[in-house]
């Protein structure tokens, strides 16, 4: 039996006890393909930032809430799956120092270091082995372009690119319309699909 491991939602990144910097994540392109996994016949584990979800029926539900914590979760599961698709919004920066009291005003400016994450698809890339691995490229321009780059940069094997709309909110919205690209440069493109669809297409092409 194969073990699908799925990273999903947002993380959160700590800037004191009460606030938090994230993103607009829903989460629910993962839990999908977590869900058509099993309905597949294979065991899926999903580390998830925080989301409004329920965990597909037969899933391991992983929580976490920042990305350091994603990271070491999924590199702990790493060793038993088969197939990793890093379908989580994975936030890009974390405040260098969160306060340990609420940050309290004062009338003036605040200000707020942040340091970059480290990027856990392509740390997955370098130490996958023999394994599947499932990336995403959420962008807003130049989509197949900068798509085909995190598929090499990331040593992706497949790459969901998904384009989003600098002024609509598409996020957790019905329908989306994607590109599949895999390493032998294939291509499908999808278009207007429900994520359920999508799911589908994804775990088609990986099996
Ligand atoms: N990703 C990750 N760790 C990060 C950032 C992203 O594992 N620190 C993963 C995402 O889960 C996704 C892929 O990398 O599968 C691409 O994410 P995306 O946000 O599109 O791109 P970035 O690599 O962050 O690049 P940029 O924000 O510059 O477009």
């Amino acid at each position: 039996m194969k073990t699908v491991l799925v990273a999903a939602g947002p993380t959160r990144e700590r800037i004191d006890p009460v606030r938090f910097i994230s993103n607009r994540s829903t989460g629910a392109f993962g839990y999908e393909i977590a869900r058509e996994a099993i309905r597949r016949g294979m065991r899926a584990v999903l580390v998830s930032g925080p989301t409004g979800l329920v965990g597909p029926r037969g899933a391991r539900v992983v929580r976490v809430e920042s990305a350091l914590e994603m990271r070491r979760e999924v590199m702990r599961e790493l060793a038993k799956a088969d197939i990793i698709v890093m379908a989580a919004a994975v936030c890009d920066w974390r405040v260098k120092r969160p306060a340990s009291g609420k940050i309290k005003r004062h009338g003036g400016r605040v200000r707020l270091e942040l340091v970059e994450n480290r990027d856990i698809a392509a740390e997955v890339g370098r130490k996958k082995g023999k394994r599947v691995l499932v990336g995403f490229a959420l962008e807003t321009g130049s989509l197949e372009k900068n798509a085909r780059k995190k598929l090499k940069e990331k040593n992706l094997d497949i790459v969901v690119a998904n384009r989003i709309s600098p002024t609509k909110d598409v996020f957790g919205c019905g329908k989306t319309d994607v590109i599949i690209i895999d390493r032998a440069g294939h291509k499908i493109v999808a278009k207007n699909r429900s994520k359920r669809e999508l799911a589908r297409i994804i775990i088609g092409k990986i099996i």
